[in-house]
């Protein structure tokens, strides 16, 4: 009987060499710098680091400026004005003139409830808003609707030349207050 060979150990697997990487290019060698080159660059640095501070300050001197629309306006010669509410400017300047017999007042026709444009109706004598029903008197009073004070009245001077100047930058609606100057322009015709 013959004796049974061993199987011979089975030869490890050959694992593929591992690919070396690819040598890194070698940066260019650079010369030194020269003690006068870092020097300069030093200096230069500084230059342009006070250059930007000193941008950034004339910057800061001079703001940007917002350029709106000026709030004044000349309403033209108060003696083209008939007694009552008059609603010429109200397009183009939001603005109602009122002639009473002793002078004049200027009402912003902007409602005090959410700023809608009210209507002069003048068969009622009253300003009635058409967004939520606010009324208000021809002196700007709320008599009806949700509006929660008076309309406001323009500062309003009359020129030496006879024309009205009103500048809606300045307003009141305070009783009291907005019956005088500068919110009411006397005026007395010759
Ligand atoms: S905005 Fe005029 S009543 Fe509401």
């Amino acid at each position: 009987m013959s004796e049974a060979t061993p199987n011979p150990a089975p030869e490890p697997a050959k694992v593929p060499a591992a690919v070396a990487p690819a040598a890194a290019p070698k940066p260019a060698v650079k010369p030194d710098m020269s003690r006068g080159d870092f020097l300069w660059a030093g200096w230069a640095m500084l230059a342009a680091f006070g250059a930007a501070t000193a941008a950034a300050s004339a910057r800061f001197m001079f703001p940007n400026v917002i350029y709106e629309p000026s709030q004044k306006f000349n309403a033209g010669k108060a003696s083209s004005y008939d007694l009552g509410v008059d609603t010429k400017w109200l397009n183009e300047q939001r603005v109602w003139i009122v002639r009473t017999p002793t002078g004049f007042y200027a009402m912003w026709a902007r409602c005090t409830h959410l700023g809608c444009t009210p209507n002069w109706w003048g068969d009622q004598n009253r300003f009635k808003c058409p967004c939520h029903g606010s009324n208000y008197t021809l002196g700007g009073d709320v008599i009806a609707g949700p509006a929660p004070m008076p309309l406001w009245r323009a500062k309003v001077e009359l020129a030496p030349t006879g024309d009205l100047i009103v500048d809606k930058a300045i307003l009141e609606n305070k009783p009291g207050k907005r019956e005088n100057a500068p919110f009411f322009a006397n005026y007395s015709p010759a």
